[in-house]
Parts: C-alpha cells; sequence; structure tokens
C-alpha cells in the first residue's frame, strides 16, 4: 500500500443509517461494505417498502431496522437525528441516497414537479446533512457518502431542476467537508452516470450505463484512498469535464 496514496482500510462501520432506504444504489453499497455492518438502519417515506428491503438484507445477517424519513419534512429532521443517536449511540456511516429524478423537460408544464426535485434533491439532502452532521462531530468520527450526480457537473437543457438540485448538493457537501476537518468527520461525494435502478427504470439504457454494484465497487475503493469525489464508473470524469467547457448547443446536442 502506498502510504501516500491510499488511507489504511477505514474503522469498520459498525452501524450504518441509510437516508432513502430503498434505494437500489444504497443496497449495492451497503452489501458491498467489508466487513459488513452489524445493524443498519433503513430510514425512508414507505413503511412497507421498506420492510421487504430490510427483510431481503437481513437475509445477509445484518441487524437491520427501519425509520421513518422524508427528506421534504424539513421540521422533523432536527428531532429524527436526536432520536437517532440516542437509540443507537454511534453511527459509523450515513449513506445520503435520498433523491428524485422528476420529469425530463422538469420545469414544465407547471412549476410543481421542478420544485419537489429541488426540495427533495437539494434542501432536503442538505437539511439532512446539517441536522446529522453535528453528532458525527460530537461522537469524534463518521463517513458520510452523498450520492450527487455526473448532472451535477453538466447543466443540462433537459432536467433543469435535476441537475442544478444536485450541483447544489455537491458544492455544499465540498464546502461542508472542508469546514469537517480535523473533525474525524469525512465526507464522500459519489457521482455516478447512469445507473440502472428503479430510478431510470422508465428511461432507455445508454451504452455507459453501469449496475448499481458497479458504483457500490467505485465507492468501496474510494474508502480506502484519500479522495474526496468519486465518479461511478471512474472513466466518466474527464468526458464530463470536456462536455462542461463545450458550448451549450453542442453540449446539450452530445448529451443523451
Ligand atoms: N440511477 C441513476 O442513474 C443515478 C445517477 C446519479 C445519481 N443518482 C442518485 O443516487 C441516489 C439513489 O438513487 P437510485 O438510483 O438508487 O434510485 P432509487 O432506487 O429510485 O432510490 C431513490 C431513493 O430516494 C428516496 N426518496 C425519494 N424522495 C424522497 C423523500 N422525499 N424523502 C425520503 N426519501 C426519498 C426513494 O424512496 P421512496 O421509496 O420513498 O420513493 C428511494 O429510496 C439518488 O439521490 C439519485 O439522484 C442516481
Amino acid at each position: 500500500m502506498n502510504p501516500l496514496t491510499q488511507h489504511p482500510p477505514p474503522t469498520p462501520f459498525r452501524t450504518v443509517l441509510v437516508l432513502g432506504g430503498t434505494s437500489d444504489i444504497s443496497h449495492a453499497v451497503t452489501a458491498r461494505l467489508d466487513p459488513p455492518p452489524t445493524t443498519v438502519i433503513l430510514a425512508g417515506r414507505h413503511p412497507h417498502t421498506l420492510t421487504a428491503a430490510a427483510t431481503t438484507l437481513q437475509r445477509t445477517g445484518m441487524h437491520v431496522h427501519t425509520a421513518s424519513f422524508d427528506a421534504t419534512d424539513l421540521a422533523g429532521h432536527a428531532r429524527l437525528f436526536t432520536d437517532l443517536w440516542a437509540q443507537y449511540g454511534a453511527i459509523d456511516l450515513v449513506i445520503l441516497a435520498a433523491g428524485v429524478l422528476g420529469n425530463p423537460d422538469d420545469c414544465r408544464p407547471d412549476p410543481t414537479t421542478a420544485l419537489e426535485v429541488i426540495t427533495t434533491n437539494y434542501v432536503g439532502a442538505t437539511s439532512a446533512l446539517l441536522h446529522l452532521t453535528p453528532h458525527l462531530v460530537t461522537q469524534g468520527h463518521g463517513t458520510v457518502i452523498i450520492l450527487s450526480s455526473i448532472a451535477a457537473q453538466l447543466p443540462r437543457a433537459k432536467n433543469p431542476a435535476y441537475s442544478s438540485s444536485k450541483a447544489g448538493l455537491d458544492h455544499f457537501s465540498q464546502s461542508l467537508a472542508d469546514q469537517l476537518a480535523g473533525t474525524g468527520v469525512r465526507l464522500l461525494i459519489v457521482r455516478p452516470g447512469h445507473v440502472t435502478t428503479t430510478m431510470t427504470a422508465h428511461l432507455p439504457t445508454p451504452r455507459h450505463a453501469v449496475h448499481p454494484a458497479n458504483v457500490a465497487d467505485a465507492i468501496h475503493k474510494a474508502l480506502h484512498s484519500h479522495k474526496r469525489i468519486v465518479w461511478a464508473p471512474n472513466r466518466l470524469r474527464w468526458p464530463a469535464a470536456l462536455l462542461q467547457h463545450l458550448p451549450p448547443t453542442l453540449r446539450n446536442r452530445l448529451l443523451p
């Protein structure tokens, strides 16, 4: 292991909290953790689907609990995280996966969907980070995996609400990571491209699409490095940088 480029393996994540507990990507990430966590808390909006997800994960030997979490219920966030930390003592890893894609052409015909996307992916996600990171700082350690997106770097005519919400979350997380330096708390920002999950099931699958397990592999590797931002897959990084600097008309023509 090269000590300049690699961290030693992270301390085992004994207790893991998943915000957006039915997310396909989060399940792949949780299943890839090595060693496996002892306890996983799946937090989300729908008790039935959370229970089904919990049953599947339990087969791998983890203790899986569920909790109620709605990213848009800003008033409930402070209490939720206080209660979770009171109940579990320490939470070693948080996976922030809650997100909605909205419609293609997400600002029309009315702004309702666009505002829901922004409220969930940006306002709700940053609210969760603001309320949970003080608990990590108090316990003196912790990692947060933040599901951003390649869209954070590529503003698109097709979905302004989604790409701007992810850009906001991505920038916020980078600044917060700077603030948290030296506290023992690490934020890992993940920028996947198109991943074949429930979120994208209604869309045509592009050639560069990957599976949730590929995202989990990229995250697993990044957890053993000093990286703050991880592309999933890594090969998207340079094309995204190039596309970002193209004139918007050309960029919009090239993007799927
Ligand atoms: N799939 C992709 O191509 C892709 C690419 C880049 C980034 N991402 C990001 O990766 C994350 C996980 O997505 P995924 O692909 O795993 O899709 P997914 O399976 O559809 O998961 C999305 C999760 O977000 C939850 N959610 C939505 N609105 C919520 C709210 N108001 N409060 C709490 N939870 C809420 C959903 O829960 P419900 O059951 O309540 O709907 C679901 O658990 C998302 O943030 C997404 O933007 C995905």
